[in-house]
């Protein structure tokens, strides 16, 4: 297999692809059309509220955004008749079976699709438990279902994460899960009884005539009550390991490929180096230096964070679509880096230091530059829970009583700082199994896609293919591609999009 083949591959197929207006969607449907221009029809299943305002999404969020530029200097005033012939928005949503599509869309949809690609999912770590339920475990039991249908399927391949592996320690294999396996021992898991509850809960709420309000919160902690209480750190993580083994249960004999990447960072080399959507967990420690309001970061400085490019976790979903098109049997792959090419968080917190020392981020209301402080990393949940105990907590309780003295002149703020703490403290729990993670995932199963590539330098492979992350100098990376982009986004997109970060500025006192 060499590029030319991956990309003669694509020639004429025709691809439903889902979650395409997320980050790793957009940038997988920009290279398809950017290689394979003769690729038949890419169909994007949307959600919207009707035809028009699918196609208009795809227009402001996958076709409008920076990494099209490439394909609009290429096709100029032709740009709108290439996407326009390429792709059909497809109004629905994988919470639905058939997505919610009309009998007539879903054989039209069924008769013509070669490759399904499913990368739709909620990725939000707290996510209510029905929410996510329906999306990443319900939503890859519809794609399954619609697989079956596809008369001229070649393969399925389904985006989950690494992080399924919980809070596993020492070396991760690329192994399938059991229906029904934990990572607590001693439990088991029956994917209908969680339908159950899910149900009851609902109708619980209902009864009780409980509020919008309360009944996220009762989903959301439901959600993370039974994540954690099968082994898995989050409702994220739990729901993507239930749909992979509903896969793995229903898929029959199609191809299916199941892809899992470690954290997904900005684009390494095309089309656009250092281009990313939203602020992903590690992105929380270079805003922190950017803006110098963020002290502290919970990291083991020599942990090792698994990161992964996003133009790499692509060349990987297309050449394994490549390698597995109508092979029987299921093939997982690890896209991570912590094997081959292990970057540490002293790496990245050096490299971020070294670039706001080289280029000084404007600060404060006024612009003035303000001198770096270095972050403060802690390397145990204990040690930063003693640190906000001491430098938030104990604040708090004397505001308290001086509000109370004050006859509750501060209640307002003492409110908001109390619950912004409790905020941060949850966040902590949150991320605290990612930024203290401590396996190494194995990816022998990749690097045998990787030895499957010919190694031809004058074949363009490894421009058009490489997802080997020995290739990449973390540093470099970090400090040329990385970490400038956050050195230009504006004070109002951290506030907006931050997590982490809106927490812990917002809590100083
Ligand atoms: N980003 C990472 O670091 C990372 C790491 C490992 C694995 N992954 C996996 O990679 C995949 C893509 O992640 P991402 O970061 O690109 O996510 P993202 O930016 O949050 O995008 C999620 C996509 O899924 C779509 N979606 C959600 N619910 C849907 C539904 N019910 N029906 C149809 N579409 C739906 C979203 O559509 P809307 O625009 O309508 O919301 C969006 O297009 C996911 O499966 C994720 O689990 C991501």
């Amino acid at each position: 297999m060499d590029a030319d083949s991956v990309v003669g591959y694509f020639r004429g197929k025709t691809i439903l692809i889902t979650g395409s207006t997320g980050f790793l969607g957009k940038v997988l449907v920009e290279k398809i059309l950017r290689v394979q221009p003769d690729v038949k029809k890419l169909f994007l299943l949307i959600r919207a509220s009707n035809a028009e305002s699918a196609k208009l999404r795809i227009q402001n969020e996958v076709t409008g955004t920076a990494i099209f530029q490439v394909l609009k200097e290429k096709y100029g005033l032709g740009f709108h008749n290439f996407i326009e012939e390429k792709i059909c928005p497809l109004l629905g949503d994988i919470m639905y079976e058939n997505f919610g599509l009309d009998t007539a869309k879903l054989r039209e949809l069924s008769n013509n699709v070669d490759i399904i690609v499913n990368g739709a999912a909620t990725t939000n770590f707290s996510e209510r438990y029905d929410v996510a339920f329906d999306t990443n475990v319900l939503g890859t039991k519809h794609v399954c279902a619609f697989a079956k249908k596809c008369t001229r399927l070649k393969m399925l391949l389904h985006v989950s994460t690494a992080y399924v592996a919980g809070e596993q320690m020492g070396i991760i294999q690329e192994k399938p899960f059991l229906m029904g396996e934990t990572l607590r021992v001693g439990t088991h898991l029956d994917i209908e009884s969680e339908i159950n509850l899910i149900k009851d809960t609902r109708i619980e709420l209902k009864a009780n005539c409980s509020t919008e309000k309360d009944e996220r919160k009762t989903m959301k902690e439901l959600g993370l009550k039974r994540a954690r209480q099968f082994g898995w750190p989050n409702t994220y993580v739990f729901t993507k390991a239930m749909g992979e083994m509903l896969l793995g249960q229903l898929r029959g004999d199609f191809p299916v490929v199941i892809l899992r990447p470690s954290m997904i960072t900005s684009i390494l080399k095309e089309p656009l180096p250092g281009w990313i959507e939203g602020i992903r967990t590690i992105d929380s420690v270079i805003i922190g230096y950017a803006k110098q309001t963020f002290s502290f970061f919970l990291a083991d400085l020599d942990s090792i964070m698994d990161v992964i490019p996003v133009d790499m976790v692509v060349n990987a979903m297309m050449v394994s679509m490549v390698a597995h098109s109508e092979e029987q049997g299921q093939s997982i792959y690890h896209v991570t880096s912590s094997m081959r090419n292990p970057a540490t968080y002293a790496v990245l917190s050096k490299s971020v230091h070294r670039y706001f020392f080289d280029n000084p981020p404007c600060i404060g209301r006024n612009g003035r530059r303000v001198r770096l402080k270095k972050m403060r990393f802690f390397s145990t949940v204990t040690g930063i829970r003693l640190y906000m105990a001491i430098k938030y907590k104990l604040p708090l309780k004397m505001l308290r009583l001086v509000n109370i003295a004050l006859c509750g002149a501060l209640s307002r703020r003492f409110n908001k700082l109390s619950k912004n703490y409790r905020f941060v403290m949850q966040l902590i729990e949150l991320y605290a199994p990612f930024s203290l993670f401590k396996g190494c995932f194995d990816d022998m199963n990749l690097e045998r896609l990787r030895m499957a590539m010919n190694k031809d330098q004058n074949n363009n492979e490894a421009y058009y293919f490489d997802f080997d992350p020995r290739s990449i100098d973390w540093d470099n990376y970090f400090y040329t591609v990385h970490v400038p982009v956050y050195s230009n986004t504006s004070v109002t997109e951290f506030y907006l999009t931050g997590g982490l970060y809106i927490a812990v500025a917002s809590l100083e006192l």
